[in-house]
């Protein structure tokens, strides 16, 4: 029903996880799509996915983190598809620890690769988009921004970061018909929640009204919509695909 022919989209760390998931999403509607990430051997193996779904893809190594590579990697996408009409900011990492633990290079990192990053693509994206006088951005943020978390005070800063960066580009790009949202994830099952141990895992789950992790596939439909044009007058809203945790 989601058509997506005729549009491209650049996915962040699409190599694996929710990013690889939202990638093939936009493949299955038509999309073309760049799949970057620092890892770019897998990446390439995204990238192979969905040029087996017919469309056009690329794979781009970029550490979003870096003004440079962020610049280099839009240069890119111009090259290879002349247009951007759908921004995603997926990659993301983890480095847990208890504030009094905390290392400030574990602060720097999160919230360097987890929210710059936005504020990096999302500027180069708007660029081309508010020429175009459309398109869309999404980023992942969590619910652990809206909720905070036990052991995660840079990994929550950097998704509450993201909601209030998400919120202000709405308004600032809102009049040239660019529509900015974010996703909240609960705790879905990725390489990201396998590194937790068992006993957490099952704690999570008894706190969720629907009793379980939810998918790549579940986070991945809910970016589609929001891509598509189902969604055209949908703009700084957060809408979380958590089976009922926050609520
Ligand atoms: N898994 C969950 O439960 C969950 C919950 C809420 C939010 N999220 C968010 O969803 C997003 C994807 O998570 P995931 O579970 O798929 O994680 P993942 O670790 O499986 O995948 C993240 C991808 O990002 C890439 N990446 C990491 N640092 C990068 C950098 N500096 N530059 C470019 N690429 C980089 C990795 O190589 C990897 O391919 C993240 O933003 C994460 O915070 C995940």
């Amino acid at each position: 029903m989601i058509d997506l022919r005729s549009k491209t989209a650049l996915v962040t760390g699409g190599g694996r996880g929710i990013g690889r998931e939202i990638a093939l999403r936009f493949a299955q509607a038509g999309c073309a799509v760049a799949v970057s990430d620092i890892d770019v051997t897998t990446a390439q193996t995204t990238v192979k996915e969905l040029e087996a779904l017919g469309v056009r893809a690329v794979a781009l190594q970029a550490d979003v983190a870096n003004g440079s590579d962020v610049e280099a990697m839009f240069k890119s996408i111009v090259a290879a598809f002349g247009a951007l009409d759908i921004l995603v900011n997926n990659a993301g990492i983890t480095r847990d620890g208890l504030l009094v633990r905390m290392k400030e290079e574990e602060w720097d990192l999160v919230l360097r690769v987890n929210l710059k990053s936005a504020f990096l693509c999302s500027k180069e994206a708007a660029r081309i988009m508010m020429k175009a006088r459309s398109g869309r951005i999404i980023n992942i943020a969590s619910v652990v921004g809206i909720n905070g978390n036990f052991g995660q005070v840079n990994y929550a800063a950097s998704k509450a970061g993201l909601i209030g960066l998400t919120k202000t580009v709405a308004r600032e790009l809102a009049s040239r018909f660019i529509t900015v949202n974010a996703v909240a994830p609960g705790f879905i099952a990725t390489a990201m929640t396998d590194m937790l141990p068992d006993a957490e895992k099952e704690k999570l789950v008894k706190n969720i009204p629907m009793q379980k992790l939810g998918s790549a596939a579940d986070v991945a439909n809910a970016v589609l919509f929001l891509a598509s044009p189902l969604a055209e007058y949908i703009t700084g809203q957060v809408l979380t695909v958590d089976g009922g945790l926050v609520m």
